[in-house]
């Protein structure tokens, strides 16, 4: 039997600490439930001292989602570790996730502590969040660039305190997969205790070597990942799930591991995070890229034809690449829609049901037939929701090869409704400029994606969003059929995301 890999998602911690990224407690429990399908070991829901939203959100998560451990961050501080207990308390199994800087720069300059000050800490903290949990995690952080030595008698330090797993962080993205590799042999080697904890990899992407560094520490002894679904997270991101998973899934024999994903629910958990938090996936992104099974080259597409694995070294359908399925059509009734959409993992009821009907007859109306990712966008379109301050009644837009792009605009606000127009760059920059003004915001376009949900000339467009209100960064993200539609909704639904969200206060973000 291959040794087991634990998958630790940080998705809703380290990954939502991305600019822009600010998921409602609705939000963070959808993405765990599906984090659950997917079969992660443990999900870090947050950092709950954050902010009370933010313990809302990881509270919702501990008391909503089956089957995975849920942890949640601490800083080595008596108020965040019973923060973070408070917040988990319900769940069927529980993490406190701990963790102090160990480096020299970050010493020196972020903390201002001695290595006995943070060693003492370490120790005291570690010792408080076993008091609640017998599953205590510990993380050096900037651990790459710590001195071993200081990290021996740390790791040491905290396996006697009561750690049960030990993280190796590569805060800043700067170790290459051979010196992380050696520093896991030293620390495995010359720790205390260390063969009664698991040890983990905590990979950040800085210089492109997230999923190698990740792979290089299981090579070396490491039994549990850590990473975010699509690879998100602040600068150039954390360590891909789906880009470690399936490593270990094909090249498992290289390896001598295995994890327990189940990998066919890859595409769909990793559409769910893009649409929720507005980032897009990059066409060639490696598993859930649009590209990432497509062939271009002639040479290459008859090769596939003729056999498959000429070409490819992973099925599409393995990771879930198969829902072009047309699922329903014109002809389908309410109830139909609603079978489909459990069958799909979606249990909508009384007003989301109603709504989600409403935007499916609508399209349906539109677009002939609407496959299953087709109904996953529009799902998510109502799980995103806000309470919509503003709202679309209408908008009408004009624009050629001769003509000034125009945009009418119809907006409602408490019962009443505002009508604007203004003129544009093009039609999406004129009926962004309209509703600019009828909800008179100072909310600056900053970025602008479209894809389509699916392949063809019907397919519904999907848009994110990002802006700048009040100095801070939202995003907002629509479905449509109409590009131009699906603009301003993304746009408005940014703005509602920002009104209804006060800034939260990052702490000491690590
Ligand atoms: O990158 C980092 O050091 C972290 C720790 C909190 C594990 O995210
Ligand atoms: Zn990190």
């Amino acid at each position: 039997m291959p040794d087991r890999v634990r998958i630790f998602d940080t998705t809703l911690r380290d990954g939502e600490q991305s600019p822009g990224i600010n998921l409602s407690a609705k939000e963070k429990v959808e993405i765990g439930t599906q984090l659950a399908h997917l079969g992660v070991d443990i999900i870090e829901a947050g950092f709950p001292v954050n902010s009370p939203a933010e313990f809302d959100a990881v509270e919702a998560v501990a008391q909503s989602v089956k089957g995975p451990t849920i942890a949640a961050l601490a800083r080595m501080v008596p108020g965040d570790i019973d923060t973070a207990w408070g917040s988990i308390k319900d769940a069927q199994k529980t993490r406190i996730h701990t963790f102090i800087a160990t480096s020299p720069i970050h010493l020196e300059k972020k903390l201002r502590m001695t290595p006995d000050e943070v060693m003492a800490a370490a120790i005291a903290g570690v010792t408080r969040a076993a008091s609640y949990t017998p599953d205590v995690e510990f993380s050096a952080e900037d651990a790459t660039r710590s001195d071993p030595d200081f990290l021996v008698k740390i790791y040491s330090a905290a396996i006697k305190a009561g750690a049960t797993t030990c993280n190796v962080p590569d805060t800043v993205g700067y170790g290459l997969p051979y010196e992380y590799a050696e520093l896991f042999r030293y620390l495995i080697a010359e720790v205390e205790g260390a063969g009664d904890v698991v040890w983990s990899t905590h990979t950040h992407d800085d210089l492109g070597v997230a999923v190698a560094n990740a792979l290089a520490g299981v090579r070396a002894g490491a039994r549990q990942v850590e990473g975010a679904i699509n690879g998100i997270g602040e600068r150039a991101g954390n360590c891909s799930i789906e880009e470690v998973v399936m490593a270990i899934h094909t090249r498992g024999s290289s390896l001598g591991v295995s994890t327990g994903i189940d990998t066919k629910q890859i595409v769909r958990t990793s559409r769910l995070i893009s649409m929720l938090t507005g980032y897009p996936v990059q066409p060639n992104k490696a598993i859930v890229g649009a590209n990432a099974f497509a062939h271009e080259a002639g040479i290459h597409a008859h090769g596939v034809l003729m056999e498959r694995t000429t070409y490819e070294i992973m099925d599409a359908t393995s990771v879930g690449w198969e829902s072009n399925r047309i699922v329903l059509g014109k002809h389908s009734g309410r109830h139909a829609f609603a079978k489909t959409l459990a069958d799909l993992g979606y249990e909508l009821t009384g007003e989301s049901l109603d709504r989600a009907w409403a935007r499916f007859r609508d399209l349906v109306d539109r677009k002939v037939s609407l496959t299953d990712a087709d109904l996953v966008a529009l799902v998510t379109d109502e799980i995103s929701k806000v309470e919509d301050v503003y709202t679309l009644d209408s908008i009408q837009v004009a624009g050629g090869t001769h003509l000034s792009p125009t945009a009418t605009v119809r907006v409602r606000h408490s019962g009443q409704v505002v009508e604007e127009a203004a003129l544009g760059d093009g039609m999406v920059d004129a009926a962004c400029s309209a509703i600019r003004r009828a909800v008179g915001l100072d909310a600056r376009l900053i970025s602008f994606n479209v894809g389509a949900v699916t392949g063809g000339t019907d397919a519904l467009g999907e848009v994110s969003i990002g802006i700048q209100y009040e100095g801070n960064f939202h995003t907002g993200r629509a479905v449509a059929t109409d590009i131009v539609e699906g603009s301003a909704r993304a746009y408005l639904n940014a703005i509602n995301r920002a009104i209804s969200k006060s800034p939260v206060q990052k702490v000491q973000a690590p």
